[in-house]
């Protein structure tokens, strides 16, 4: 996957109403998308996948859906205020600011992409130090050393590096003077957190058990790029597996290969995935690594897990005053109840807009159809069936002879299980085009040959093979295709 092929997936995305730009009569508003009337079917379907492997595949996993805006302290306690920040430079020419990291990221990826292995390697080397270490100076130095130029006013003339928080403030309460700054939350999971003994208590929970989420989360990110990659406005998919302390490095290993599996089964190709270990950890982390997706340009992080151990759960404790405390009454070797403890926690975080992404580009394609004049290049999405805006696409072949009335009656029949496209317009092969475009697994045509003995045409969206099949068949044919044991079994 390539850049140019990057740039077709954004476009694409925009001409057939999966993602255009938020507010674009206005010209858009930076790192801030709109899913539009395909896009939120998939993207509907994606929570859905997530949602059924996570809770409905796991008894001991339930869900919730916590409010946006919750008490300023929770941010307080969860290490927001003090710790999300990222270094940011500006370019005092261009005044445009960036952050650091990426800056020297880059170049590190210009280094790989010219074969310069070595230089990558040390820069990459040079790069985790001055991370782990939180060296603002050191960023500076590198980006001075490596003599990094701005890629609007191409000088070199940047400002210290300093940090920036990531997080949305706002007021709540109507009057000024009793506003409250109250934060728009970076992550779903505090409201999990707080959430905890709720769940726990009214649920009778028995740990090792889960508590998942989706949700929007914000981000005042420095550099916002790469479409819906790293926005200010996204969606998270996260669940946090609460564990008895010691036990964490083995749930840790359990949920990478569990979460792995999960994202291979979209059938996007393995080896478009790889771990990545982080140098430098989460301000709540003992052990994190990154589920990356090849994405057109380069490997990206698409999930994070995260061992948090009973960092958020003790902060919660100390600054409500609250006792975070399971007790656990199940015996030990030596026959002793395990009693009260704050339990650990393995957390699982996937963002919605990048799986959404990382579905798109590896289900685009372009093939070369037909033969001499008709030679034709198809764009087609090859997503699994059950993700698919459309399922099936009904079309009559005219507007007249009854066919309409035929093709309205199959839908009617599957709409209650199947989301259905009707088109009568334009030729029919335009038609099979525009549902290939949009990942319409099957085409049903109905012709002449159907009012005299109740056969259509099935038209297969990877092979485009098209078969001619009784109407009472179409319901056996997509009932076998399209369905959640594919991608959960
Ligand atoms: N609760 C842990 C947490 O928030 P994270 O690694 O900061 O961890 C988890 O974020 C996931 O959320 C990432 O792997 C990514 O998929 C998604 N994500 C984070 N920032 C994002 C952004 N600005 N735009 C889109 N997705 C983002």
């Amino acid at each position: 996957m390539s850049e140019e092929i990057f740039k077709k997936v954004v476009s694409h995305a925009k001409e057939y109403g999966f993602v255009f730009p938020s507010s674009e009569i206005y010209d858009g508003l930076g790192a801030v998308y709109d899913y539009g009337q395909n896009g939120v079917e998939l993207k509907n379907n994606l929570r859905q996948y997530w949602w059924k492997a996570m809770v409905q595949m796991h008894e001991n996993i339930v869900g919730i859906d916590a409010a946006i805006f919750m008490h300023p302290k929770t941010w307080k306690a969860s290490g927001h205020i003090d710790g999300f920040s990222d270094p940011m430079i500006d370019n005092k020419d261009s005044k445009k600011r960036y952050r650091a990291d990426q800056l020297l990221e880059d170049k590190i990826t210009k280094y790989e992409k010219e074969g310069k292995t070595n230089k990558a390697e040390e820069l990459q080397a040079a790069l985790d130090k001055v991370t782990l270490d939180n060296d603002l100076a050191g960023f500076k130095s590198l980006i001075e050393q490596y003599e990094i130029a701005c890629p609007i006013s191409g000088t070199r003339n940047w400002t210290d590096v300093r940090q920036f928080n990531l997080m949305f403030s706002t007021e709540m309460g109507a009057m000024a003077e009793d506003a409250d700054k109250i934060y728009l939350r970076p992550e779903t999971a505090q409201g999990i957190f707080v959430n905890f003994l709720n769940v726990q208590k009214s649920g009778r929970m028995k740990i090792p058990f889960g508590i998942a989420q989706t949700g929007k989360a914000f981000r005042n990110e420095i550099i916002a790029r790469q479409f819906i990659m790293r926005m200010r406005e996204f969606e998270q998919m996260e669940m946090q597996f609460f564990v008895r302390p010691g036990t964490q490095k083995q749930w840790y290993e359990y949920w990478k290969e569990t979460r792995i599996k999960w994202h291979k089964k979209l059938g996007l190709g393995d080896d478009n995935y790889r771990f990545h270990n982080h140098v430098k950890m989460a301000h709540y982390a003992d052990d994190a690594v990154d589920i990356e997706f090849n994405y057109p340009f380069g490997f990206k992080e698409l999930e994070g897990i995260h061992s948090r151990t009973d960092f958020d759960l003790k902060n919660h404790q100390e600054l409500s005053g609250k006792k975070m405390q399971y007790f656990d009454a199940e015996l030990d070797e030596n026959g002793k109840a395990y009693g009260n403890y704050i339990p650990y926690v393995v957390e699982t975080s996937v963002g919605l807009d990048r799986l959404f992404l990382s579905v798109l580009c590896a289900s685009y394609k372009e093939e070369e159809v037909g033969e001499g004049d008709k030679k034709d290049t198809r764009v087609v999405l090859s997503l699994p069936a059950i993700l698919a805006p459309y399922k099936v696409a009904i079309f009559p072949l005219t507007k007249k002879d009854g066919l309409p009335e035929i093709a309205r009656k199959i839908i009617d029949e599957l709409k209650f299980d199947y989301n259905c496209f009707y088109e009568e317009k334009d030729a029919i092969g335009k038609r099979y085009r525009r549902q290939d475009a949009l990942g319409t697994p099957f085409c049903i045509t109905v012709d002449h040959e159907s009012l005299e003995n109740q056969t259509v045409t099935i038209r297969y969206r990877d092979t485009m093979v098209q078969e001619r099949i009784p109407i009472s068949k179409i319901r056996e044919i997509l009932a076998s295709e399209v369905n959640w044991s594919k991608l959960l079994a």
